[in-house]
């Protein structure tokens, strides 16, 4: 299926800032040595956010190793998850850059830059031209040092863009409030740390506090771990912003400004996208006794905003897949939720289809978006259809593989 935007692959350029940084910092080692000390805290940290989840300003981002095995191992994924999650924004639910003047983006929870110099960079890759003013907020002052280095000694690969970083715990935004005006508000990995242990309620007050904090046709773009508790609480809040705030809107997972209809249901099953990348050769090397998934990123996302989002008609045939796609013996099988939040199973007979058409819907991906035009019979929540022209891409966006 044709994509409908590229991602270039992460930059070789930092990954190899990274990597310097390491090697310098401890020059009396070998490279294994200065790799298995990076693995070990790769365990320690992947513990941190899956086991005992205690974050605070001095235990994150306040080491060298932690902050340089983040770097190295994470950054290249979370850098492709915030891209992923903009390219959604950017190329199917409407968002635009202003028509003159600079382009004010704010990321909550920056870290060391992942995600803002992913929106650097994706913007301009994508053609935004203005200028544009990063706002970077997190509690780890030595993070944003590293943050403000990459971005000035890389500065080719994102261009007429300036960042300004300000330690803050964004446990207490309230003091923000007169800060606004902003076109993209980004937290990439970041809202399931700083709101860790607290209530659905004040979640969604945060959230839509932030649409405050918008332009009107801003937009909010949250990623998170594709984690089943995390992202419950991410759509639960959302959920409940929504209901509360008549000026905030959901746009993105689904349609029609709907809550995620898994969430409604109860469902064992929890909305997440899961996207084939590649990693930097360096990643590859680290991973190597870890055994770790690294060749796709699976994340959460929901988009938020002040506008209305534009109507899908219930049965206009639009859904997004929410399921892999399944080759058993005879059928191609996956599962859509379309414009009325119903999910319904899609299936292909394979002896209907060429070997081509077989490659071109065995290439479709968790997150995708299709429009399905012409069912033969819809059965039990179940569409039956022959070709695979019979869905045509609406989004479809892939990784760009490095020349
Ligand atoms: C997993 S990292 C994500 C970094 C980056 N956004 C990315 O996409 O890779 C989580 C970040 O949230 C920050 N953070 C967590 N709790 C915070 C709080 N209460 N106030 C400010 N920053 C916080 C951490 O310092 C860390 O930089």
């Amino acid at each position: 299926m044709k994509p409908t935007i590229h991602l270039p692959a992460y930059p070789k350029e930092l990954a190899d800032w990274w990597w310097k940084e390491t090697t310098q910092q401890w020059p009396e080692h070998g490279q294994e040595k200065v790799l298995n000390l990076i693995r070990e805290e790769i365990v320690r940290q992947s513990d941190r956010f899956n086991k005992t989840r205690d974050f605070d300003p001095s235990s994150y981002g306040a080491r060298d190793l932690s902050v340089l095995a983040y770097g190295n191992f994470y950054t290249p994924r979370t850098f492709a998850a915030c891209g992923f999650s903009l390219a959604e924004a950017f190329n199917f639910r409407g968002w635009r850059a202003p028509g003159k003047g600079p382009l004010r983006i704010l990321d909550l929870g920056s870290g060391t830059g992942a995600s803002s110099l992913a929106a650097l960079f994706y913007l301009r890759a994508w053609g935004i031209k203005n200028p544009i003013q990063l706002d970077a907020w997190d509690y780890s002052g030595k993070s944003l040092t590293f943050l403000r280095r990459i971005h000035r000694e890389n500065s080719h690969l994102w261009q007429n863009t300036s960042i300004n970083t300000e330690r803050k715990d964004l446990r207490h935004l309230e003091d923000s409030s007169n800060q606004g005006g902003y076109d993209l508000i980004i937290s990439s990995y970041a809202l399931n740390e700083w709101l860790e242990g607290t209530e659905e309620n004040l979640r969604a007050e945060v959230l839509s506090s932030l649409g405050n904090l918008l332009k009107e046709n801003g937009h909010l773009v949250l990623t998170e771990p594709a984690d089943g508790e995390v992202c419950r609480a991410l759509h639960g809040a959302c959920r409940q912003a929504v209901a509360e705030n008549k000026r905030m809107h959901i746009l993105a997972p689904y349609f029609n400004g709907m809550p995620c209809p898994l969430l409604q249901k109860q469902s064992k099953f929890f909305s997440h996208e899961v996207r084939t990348c590649t990693p930097p050769p360096m990643v590859e090397k680290i991973n190597h006794p870890l055994n770790l998934e690294i060749r796709e990123v699976k994340f959460g996302m929901s988009i938020l905003a002040r506008t209305q989002p534009r109507q899908i008609p219930e049965n206009s045939g639009v859904f997004r897949i929410i399921s892999p796609v399944r080759k058993r013996k005879g059928t191609i099988t996956l599962w859509g939720i379309g414009g009325n939040g119903e999910e319904l199973e899609f299936e292909w007979q394979r002896r209907n289809l060429l070997k081509e058409d077989q490659k071109l819907l065995l290439s479709l991906e968790r997150g995708d978006i299709v429009e399905q035009g012409n069912p033969l019979e819809n059965q039990d929540n179940r569409v039956r259809l022959m070709g695979a022209d019979e869905i045509r891409p609406l989004f479809i966006p892939r990784w760009q593989e490095m020349d």
